[in-house]
């Protein structure tokens, strides 16, 4: 059976930065985190623009947004249940207006995307995944994620029981009116491309993931296709181009975020993982300084999984960060990167997306 799976390449000596297109705005000390999703923006449609047009000017948009942002207007109260053989996590909010399947990337499973709760005990919450959860439930969305059965996503019967799954919640809720969109991040993209063939989708997100375009037949009434993805993964970034432009020529809306990197502060760390404390995440950032982790403008120099961070930590007298956290700081390094990493950054444009492709 095929595996989707791979997908951090090595990353060969140097990775190239360049330096000198980033905007100077970024560099301001007054703009400490942020953002880093460019919305290239958009829109395709062929109709609409006609195919010499140009790339509308692209634009950065400045996010700042904390784990605790939604903290009273939006709660995560999810429902867990098994079926078959995996488990099955969603919230449904008050009068809900769409329906979004969340896949995770290899290694995942749904227990990220939901923060511990006496109704799932086991829940991890991960920084990005579980602010996706809260855009999307502040939106309306009813949201429903899945672990895959094994380590990624498969694309044999996997696919099915997917699509039953989600069929058979859909309809035990009577959500079958509403518009179903899906986001799949890396395993879970490439998993959602094929998926969108079987199931009726309103439109979809596929982040750091090019799909599966050369290996399938493309029906003309394939979905309307938003590619979340980080250019320093130059490989990736190449196939998306020539996908969007497959998906394009077929007469389906598609567009792409571009997600950059941007470097950390103090408050990163505590600006975005629940739990952890001022003093930590300050502790946490001067270990990345001392230790040469990032360069002087705070960007990190390699991907957070080939940075000897942990070591670091370990060999440091002082232990400052819980292990339980040890995950959640390692996916905001990777975001930071912005190499291969879910990101929770482009919400706002990637709900717009699913919003303006509902009918
Ligand atoms: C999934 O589980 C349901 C209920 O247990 C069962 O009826 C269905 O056949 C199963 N589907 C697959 C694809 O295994
Ligand atoms: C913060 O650091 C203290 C020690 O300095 C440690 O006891 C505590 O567990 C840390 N908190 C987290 C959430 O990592």
């Amino acid at each position: 059976m095929f595996q989707i799976g791979v997908f951090l390449k090595p990353i060969v000596g140097v990775v190239m930065i360049k330096r000198g297109s980033r905007s100077k705005a970024w560099q301001g000390p007054r703009l400490p985190v942020l953002i880093a999703c460019l919305g290239l923006i958009l829109v395709v449609s062929i109709l609409l623009m006609g195919e010499n047009s140009e790339k509308p000017n692209s634009s950065y948009g400045l996010v700042k947004q904390k784990w605790n942002s939604f903290d009273s207007s939006v709660q995560l109260n999810p429902t867990v249940e098994l079926r078959n053989g995996t488990d099955v996590i969603w919230q449904i909010p008050d009068s809900p207006k769409a329906v979004l399947f969340l896949a995770h990337g290899c290694n995942g499973r749904a227990v990220h995307f939901w923060d511990r709760s006496p109704n799932c005990p086991n829940c991890i919450g991960l920084p990005e995944e579980r602010l996706l959860v809260l855009h999307a439930l502040s939106r309306g969305f009813a949201v429903i994620t899945i672990s895959s059965a094994g380590r990624c996503w498969t694309l044999g019967e996997e696919r099915l029981v997917v699509r039953e799954i989600i069929r058979w919640w859909v309809e035990r809720h009577k959500l079958e009116k509403l518009p179903l969109v899906a986001l799949g991040a890396s395993s879970g993209g490439y998993f959602v491309s094929a998926l969108a063939k079987g199931l009726r989708f309103s439109s979809i997100a596929l982040m750091i993931a090019e799909g599966l375009f050369d290996q399938m037949d493309i029906p003309e009434d394939y979905p309307p296709t938003l590619f979340v993805h980080m250019p320093k993964d130059s490989y990736r970034q190449r196939k998306i181009g020539e996908f969007l432009e497959v998906l394009r020529n077929k007469g389906i809306d598609v567009a792409e975020i571009e997600c950059m990197e941007f470097p950390l502060s103090r408050n990163f760390f505590i600006d975005r993982i629940p739990g952890l404390e001022q003093a930590n995440s300050t502790k946490l950032f001067e270990l990345f300084q001392e230790k040469g982790f990032i360069d002087e403008n705070g960007y990190m120099r390699s991907d957070g999984r080939r940075t000897r961070w942990k070591e670091a930590l370990r060999e440091s007298n002082a232990i400052f960060l819980n292990k339980n956290l040890v995950h959640h700081v390692q996916e905001e390094l990777n975001l930071a990167f912005a190499y291969h990493e879910m990101t929770s950054l482009p919400s706002e444009q990637i709900f717009k997306w699913f919003e303006t492709h509902m009918s």
